[in-house]
């Protein structure tokens, strides 16, 4: 036998050396669920190790996590006033506002801050958009939409990430943001987000279920791949800076024909039931949570993802686990 591909897994150091992808922390962004209030830190039941934070609270842990390299933020608004048509989405007053100004304030150019931009935890129906007769209006929700991006930016976020999946509000946040100077505000689209049943821990933390009916009408179809790269490349030319897919660990096929077809930085979001489900078994004992996450996270860079959210991004900086 000429060919023995075992040779090159003889010992570590060898395999150290071939091993054809690496984990750095600067590809990781870490997730916070801020509320109104003060000294709140509330753990949120099906996602453990992750808490609701009032801002005096959230300041404390993202200076803790600085620490740790933890220098990419992810920002959800939650407990936010909730009427039909979003009108709190976009004020200059959510919580929100107030903790990207804090936390730009606090940690200037030492923290990357990126918000969630959708209205789900701001309407009474709970639904990513603007209702017309029970239907997620397209044109209206990316109005209110591009407000909300608007009043991030203005705040000082460094970057948006649309999370509704309304066709063109990539484009209608780039206009506005430009017109208004924010031309250096960069987007980060959840170009291609899936209706899945991953999101139901999330739901529970955010208070952002639909009340009726499901996000099918604008969130993509599990069975569809070619459709997924269409939805990339239209963000693609609409003017987004970052490709997202999103659930991470059922999609690698979508984020490795991303990555095959676009030249922008992809991401993937590792979902709150993809990480719930880690952290089930590991409880009963079941898996190897250390071995798993590492394992799970070196596959989604395998398949091509640049950059991972991920809510075990503490674990894996704090316990050295990269
Ligand atoms: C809101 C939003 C959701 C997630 C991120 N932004 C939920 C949804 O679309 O229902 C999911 C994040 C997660 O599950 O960790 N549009
Ligand atoms: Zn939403």
């Amino acid at each position: 036998m000429k060919i023995r591909p075992r040779r090159l897994r003889k010992n570590p150091i060898i395999r150290e050396m071939v091993a054809e992808t690496r984990l750095s922390k600067d590809m990781f962004i870490y997730p916070y669920f801020v509320v109104p209030g003060k000294k709140i830190v509330h753990p949120i039941d099906a996602m453990p190790g992750i808490n609701h934070f009032s801002m005096d609270e959230l300041l404390k842990d993202v200076e803790k996590g600085l620490k740790i390299g933890i220098n990419k933020v992810l920002i959800f608004g939650v407990g936010e006033e909730k009427t039909k048509d979003a009108s709190s989405s976009f004020s200059n007053n959510t919580v929100v506002v107030k903790a990207v100004k804090e936390l730009k304030k606090k940690f200037g150019d030492d923290l990357y801050v990126i918000t969630d931009v959708c209205v789900c935890a701001y309407t009474t129906h709970g639904h990513c958009g603007i209702l017309h007769d029970d239907y997620v209006h397209n044109d209206a929700s990316v109005e209110v939409l591009a407000k909300m991006a608007l009043a991030h930016a203005q705040a000082g976020a460094d970057m948006v990430a649309p999370s509704d999946m309304m066709d063109g509000r990539i484009g209608a946040i780039r206009e506005l943001l430009d017109e208004k100077g924010m031309e250096n505000t960069a987007i980060m689209s959840y170009a291609i987000k899936f209706a899945s049943a991953y999101y139901g821990p999330f739901r529970e933390a955010a208070d952002s279920a639909p009340q009726k009916g499901d996000r099918k009408s604008y969130q993509m179809d599990a069975r569809n791949g070619r459709e997924a790269l269409r939805e990339g490349l239209l963000d693609e030319a609409e003017g987004a800076d970052i490709l997202m897919v999103k659930p991470a660990m059922a999609y690698m096929d979508v984020i490795s024909n991303l990555r095959q077809n676009t030249l922008l930085p992809v991401a993937c979001y590792n979902v709150s039931g993809e990480y719930s489900m880690v952290k089930a078994a590991a409880a009963k004992g079941w898996i190897d949570e250390q071995k798993i996450v590492l394992e799970n996270m070196h596959a989604l860079t395998r398949a091509g993802a640049d950059i991972i959210i991920s809510y075990h991004t503490r674990d894996l900086l704090q316990k050295g686990w990269i």
